[in-house]
């Protein structure tokens, strides 16, 4: 995040007081790879997401980080059965929705919606904004009181806009505003819980905060339960109560936000805190975050490493690592909830300049760009050293920022 975002701060970092809405267990998401000829058949798969359980409480945002490609749009797809599960159970208010057909879910749908990260390309573009918000009432044939057209006047009021340009269409409308259509939509309905991929990294960095905020007030005044997917974890703290974080398809920890950010345990989540700004983090830290520079790319999920499956980049990997899968627990140390999945966690706090071998790409990258960000995109978002160039000049531009 840049110093351009003001971000409203939630006073505290709520604890969850509600009862589960949505319960995950052994969630796998595995995409099938097919090959041969002239007989194509399954040849591998690739494990998106492979045994991810987590918990989202009724009126709490649950936040879900992770670098590219780890899986965060698959596990929200798959929370809104936009995707059907290779395996695990997903139970919604008590109810096993994991293989639920479409009349089963019906009366479900409503109370789930997704909000997506392209808000061009997720809004019809031949529909006026009013046929756009009144879609999922008219589907559900939900008539409020004084009509449809009524109900979303006061959406439109609701998410900021002018209730006058019901009648207008999605290109008459900026990136942001385009967005806020989105977040009335996903209201219409009502729902309980709203699964946000990645909502306002499309964004111009001026106008995210203003859709966060916007995002955060409907969740607090409203009472819906919130995942915010993101990669940036400064736009996530100011967000979520409660964190996960995933790596290559599987929850590595999750916790609520103080403890995440300020008594980590995981060595991944120490490598992609140490890459958020200070000035994101907010102005009671305690701790200087070093920057640490993770070696080597992400393993592909095709064939995930063996054992732990950040041991390829874990800079306190050992023989046990390859040999056994950390399970997801609550490890001495940890406050109640606080749960990670290593053999060897790092002690309750920052870690400090340690040694960390500076992956070649980055490295490169540094050395071409040692004066700092130059476009107002790099400036957009803490991204550790991953798989793309993209995310690699952003970390960049970090280290070299504050070196
Ligand atoms: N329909 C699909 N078929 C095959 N592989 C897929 C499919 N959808 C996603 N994947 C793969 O699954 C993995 C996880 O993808 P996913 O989109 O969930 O990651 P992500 O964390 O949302 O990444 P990003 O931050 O880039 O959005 C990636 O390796 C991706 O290539
Ligand atoms: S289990 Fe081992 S490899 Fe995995 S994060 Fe912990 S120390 Fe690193
Ligand atoms: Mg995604």
């Amino acid at each position: 995040m840049s110093d351009e975002l003001t971000l409203t701060r939630p006073e505290s970092a709520t604890p969850r007081t509600g009862e589960p809405l949505m319960e995950v267990k052994g969630l796998t998401k595995h995409f099938p790879i097919k090959g041969g000829f002239p007989i194509r058949r399954t040849v591998g798969a690739v494990q998106a997401v492979d045994g991810v359980d987590l918990t989202v409480y009724e009126g709490e945002s649950f936040g879900l980080v992770g670098e590219s490609g780890c899986g965060k749009s698959t596990t929200g797809r798959l929370l809104t059965r936009l995707l059907e599960p290779t395996g695990g159970t997903i139970t919604y208010r008590g109810q096993d929705i994991t293989h639920a057909k479409r009349k089963q879910m019906a009366p479900i749908r409503s109370e789930i919606q997704m909000i997506f990260q392209d808000p061009y390309s997720s809004l019809n573009p031949r529909q006026t904004v009013g046929t756009i918000i009144s879609g999922p009432m008219e589907i559900n044939g939900i008539n409020p009181p004084g009509g449809r057209e009524k109900r979303v006047r006061e959406l439109l009021e609701i998410v900021g806009l002018n209730p006058e340009h019901y009648n207008r269409f999605p290109h008459e409308f900026s990136g942001g505003q385009r967005q806020r259509i989105g977040v009335a939509r996903a209201l219409a309905l009502q729902p309980k819980l709203i699964v946000a991929d990645e909502p306002v990294s499309a964004l111009d960095v001026s106008i995210q905060a203003q859709v966060v905020n916007l995002l955060q007030d409907v969740q607090r005044e409203m009472g819906i339960a919130f995942v915010f997917i993101a990669h940036d974890l400064a736009v996530v703290r100011h967000f979520s109560q409660r964190v996960a974080v995933m790596y290559l398809g599987k929850i590595v920890e999750v916790g609520d936000r103080e403890s995440i950010y300020t008594r980590p345990r995981h060595p991944y989540t120490h490598a992609l805190l140490s890459a958020v700004p200070e000035a994101a983090l907010g102005d009671d830290e305690e701790v200087q975050r070093e920057r640490i520079r993770l070696a080597g790319d992400v393993p592909s999920p095709i064939a995930p490493p063996s054992g732990c499956r950040f041991r390829t980049r874990c800079w306190k990997a050992q023989e046990k690592c390859a040999l056994e899968e950390p399970p997801l627990v609550q490890i001495d140390g940890n406050s109640p909830g606080h749960l990670t999945a290593c053999h060897f966690p790092e002690e309750g706090s920052i870690i400090g300049d340690k040694e960390i071998v500076l992956d070649p790409g980055l490295a490169a990258m540094e050395s071409d760009g040692a004066d700092g960000p130059t476009t107002a995109e790099e400036t957009t978002g803490p991204v550790v050293g991953g798989p793309t160039a993209k995310d690699a000049s952003k970390d960049t531009s970090k280290d070299a920022s504050k070196s």
